[in-house]
């Protein structure tokens, strides 16, 4: 081969392994997660590897040669959770269920096929971009409302940073909170003095966060981010909308507005019943007085 058509040979392959098919997934704290893969081309697989590239220095996710999985090459925080879906692998079904997701488990997830010992030879058949499935809620408010807006890890957490932003605003933060405080720098000084974390901590996970007094500028949107040593997660995305407390909207004014004319009505109306009835009786006196 020349140089150049080494070079053609390299893109191409470059070309054929980036084209791997890729899926994002999301998922909550708890739930048994499919990792899709499917090689129909392969009826007779003897070597299979999951791997997540940031980790592989410390296992597979998944290694299965030759009729077998084996464990040792797991990485350890797999151990009893990673089986495949179908184990006779019919029509190249390679799919795994990964059990009990947690937060950690976030990352980007590769099925390998074929290949020798070494790992050289084997093929991309899909890549995962796993994810946590953040919390979506719409909460109503009236102004003058303490809110509180959720956002839940699981207890022991091992967490830097919690944020809550509102993306629209500029600066972003509503609330931050770093090595076991709250860091007031760069809030929107709308938010000043007016967020807090329950019991000024972070128990058993729960980084909600009360939002006092709203006002109606308080409407839109919130999230919730968490930033673990390697990785960072969405959490939440919450839709605040804070509207007028009853009694203060228009509906209260129109009530006003509707009174005011059904009593001038009234008195108008009385006003000619007695005016006419006095009408009536002076010409009927004049008539008498005239025969
Ligand atoms: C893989 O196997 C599972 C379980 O038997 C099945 O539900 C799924 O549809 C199969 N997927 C493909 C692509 O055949
Ligand atoms: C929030 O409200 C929007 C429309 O206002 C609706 O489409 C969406 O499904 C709601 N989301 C939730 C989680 O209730
Ligand atoms: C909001 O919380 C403050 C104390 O943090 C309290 O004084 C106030 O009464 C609360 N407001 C409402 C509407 O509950
Ligand atoms: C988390 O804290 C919020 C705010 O104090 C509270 O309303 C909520 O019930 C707590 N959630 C859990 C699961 O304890
Ligand atoms: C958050 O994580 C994503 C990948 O999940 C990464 O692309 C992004 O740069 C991270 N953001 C920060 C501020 O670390």
């Amino acid at each position: 081969m020349s140089s150049l058509q080494r070079i053609l040979f390299l893109s191409l392959l470059a070309v054929f392994l980036s084209s791997a098919p890729t899926d994002d997934i999301h998922a909550k704290s708890g739930d048994d997660v499919i990792l899709h893969c499917h090689d129909p081309s392969k009826p007779s697989i003897l070597r299979l590897r999951w791997i997540r590239p940031d980790l592989i220095s410390e296992g597979y996710i998944y290694f299965f040669r030759e009729g077998r999985s084996y464990d040792q090459f797991q990485h350890p925080d797999f151990h009893g959770r990673v089986k495949l879906r179908d184990p006779e692998m019919k029509d190249g079904n390679l799919s795994v269920i990964l059990k009990h997701f947690s937060i950690s488990d976030t990352g980007t997830y590769e099925c390998h096929v074929g290949g020798n010992n070494a790992g050289s030879g084997h093929e991309i058949v899909n890549i995962i971009h796993l994810k946590v499935e953040a919390d979506q809620r719409n909460i109503t408010a009236e102004a003058g409302d303490n809110v509180t807006l959720p956002c839940q890890v699981p207890r022991n957490t091992q967490i830097l940073v919690v944020e809550w932003i509102r993306p629209d605003l500029e600066p972003e933060y509503v609330f931050m909170y770093k090595n076991g405080q709250p860091v007031p720098d760069h809030q929107h000084p709308s938010f000043k003095n007016r967020v807090e974390l329950k019991d000024g901590g972070m128990k058993d996970g729960n980084l909600s966060v009360i939002l006092k007094n709203v006002m109606m500028d308080d409407t839109g949107t919130y999230e919730c981010h968490v930033y673990q040593s390697q990785r960072n997660h969405t959490m939440s995305i919450i839709n605040l909308n804070v509207h007028q407390p009853a009694g203060h909207t228009e509906e209260g004014g129109k009530k006003d507005g509707h009174v005011g004319p059904t009593v001038g009505v009234t008195v108008i109306v009385l006003l000619v019943v007695v005016v006419g009835f006095i009408i009536y009786k002076i010409s009927k006196r004049a008539g008498k007085t005239e025969e």
